[in-house]
């Protein structure tokens, strides 16, 4: 199989991680005869001292052009940075947005797993943890706060700022279904989180989600308002299997659900449209305190790169492979420093990607 991908390295972390999980890719190729194809482009911050805008439309055809993205992470020190001295949408996470928007990747996928080998590295107590967790967060994400109309005006001599969050019955019912969807190859149970009882476009989301159920009879549908999800997840976070929910929900408990793992390095995510276009991601930031250090933990970005192979491209037994050598190296005893334990052997981005590839 040929497959064009755009790789999009980004600031910070991003180049470091990207290439360990190109590294697996490659390794994939020959093992499994296929060609991956690379374009890379420019986003975020780099692509502001590039070309003064954090995506330019010609970033933007090139991934359009590709059959599936590879992102690593953009974004700098907000305190510290120059990047930040712009108006908000020339900002360096403003070409996220846009990337996201202009290639309609409306579905959000952020699985949380519990690694038996990284169990002690999960901040819950051990009768929370059980036998551990397996969930994935489908987050809409091309909707809602995030593209809503937004000012900030004097009202009255009184400074106001206004954002809106705004959902049609056919945005949400998208997602729905592909929530339904994932729900029906996993353990059939959908937990739809909203705040239904304070607003509008959660009461129009749970009437749109209710009538997609109907056409799966054998997905347990529960709703859940988007408080006691947060509580739930570091009460009792077995109980979810899917997790369905706008975008800024989305947003905060995905970061909850992968700090449960143990590290936010660890988590994958996929953002689809309608058809099998992806772009893929860690679900962490661009880390730029440790940048260029080779300590940054690649595995997010590497178990992304599976996410694609199974998403994208069909290539599940490639993408089985690749989690499987993630899972081996553990099982060694291999850690980067933020997975580091006791007894473990300490190596850096480097050496993780070189293990992964070679256990391919
Ligand atoms: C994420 C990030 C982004 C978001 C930021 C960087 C705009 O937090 O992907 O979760 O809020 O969507
Ligand atoms: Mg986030």
């Amino acid at each position: 199989m040929e497959c064009k991908i755009t790789l999009i390295p980004g600031d910070g972390i991003g180049p470091e991680i990207v290439r360990e999980a190109v590294k697996v890719l490659n390794k994939i190729g020959e093992t499994f005869n296929h060609t991956f194809q690379y374009t890379e482009v420019l986003m975020g911050g780099c692509s502001i001292d590039a070309y003064g805008v954090p995506l330019t439309d010609q970033a933007l055809d090139t991934a359009r052009a590709g059959d599936a993205v590879l992102l690593g992470a953009v974004g700098g020190d907000v305190g510290n940075s120059r990047w930040y001295d712009v108006a908000p949408d020339l900002r360096p996470e403003a070409g996220l947005l846009a990337i996201r928007k202009g290639l309609n990747l409306f579905a959000n996928i952020r699985p949380a797993y519990l690694y038996s080998q990284l169990a002690d590295a999960c901040p819950l107590k051990k009768e929370i943890i059980g036998d551990g967790f397996d969930m994935v967060i489908m987050r809409e994400l091309t909707g809602g706060l995030y593209f809503g109309k937004r000012y900030t005006e004097e009202v009255d001599g009184v400074m106001t700022a206004v954002d809106t969050l705004t959902y049609n019955e056919k945005e949400i019912r998208r997602i729905a279904v592909k929530a339904f969807d994932i729900a029906m190859k996993r353990r059939k149970t959908v937990t739809s989180v909203d705040k239904a009882n304070v607003l509008d476009s959660s009461r129009l989301w749970r009437k749109v989600v209710e009538e997609v159920a109907k056409d799966y009879p054998e997905v347990t549908l529960t709703h859940m308002l988007v408080d006691n999800c947060a509580m739930q997840l570091v009460m009792n976070p077995g109980q979810f299997d899917v997790v369905l929910t706008e975008n800024m929900f989305g947003d905060i408990l995905s970061d909850e659900a992968s700090m449960i793992t143990g590290s936010i390095g660890m988590l994958s995510s996929a953002s689809l449209n309608e058809s099998k276009f992806g772009m893929y991601e860690p679900s962490h930031g661009s880390a730029p305190d440790i940048a260029g250090k080779d300590v940054a933990n690649p595995i997010a970005t590497i178990l992304s790169a599976a996410m694609m192979l199974r998403y994208s491209f069909d290539l599940d037994k490639e993408a089985a492979a690749v989690e499987e050598a993630v899972k081996k190296v553990l099982t060694e005893g291999y850690r980067t420093a933020d997975i580091m334990a006791e007894g473990c052997t300490k190596i850096g981005t480097t050496q993780m990607g070189d293990l992964i590839a070679e256990r391919i």
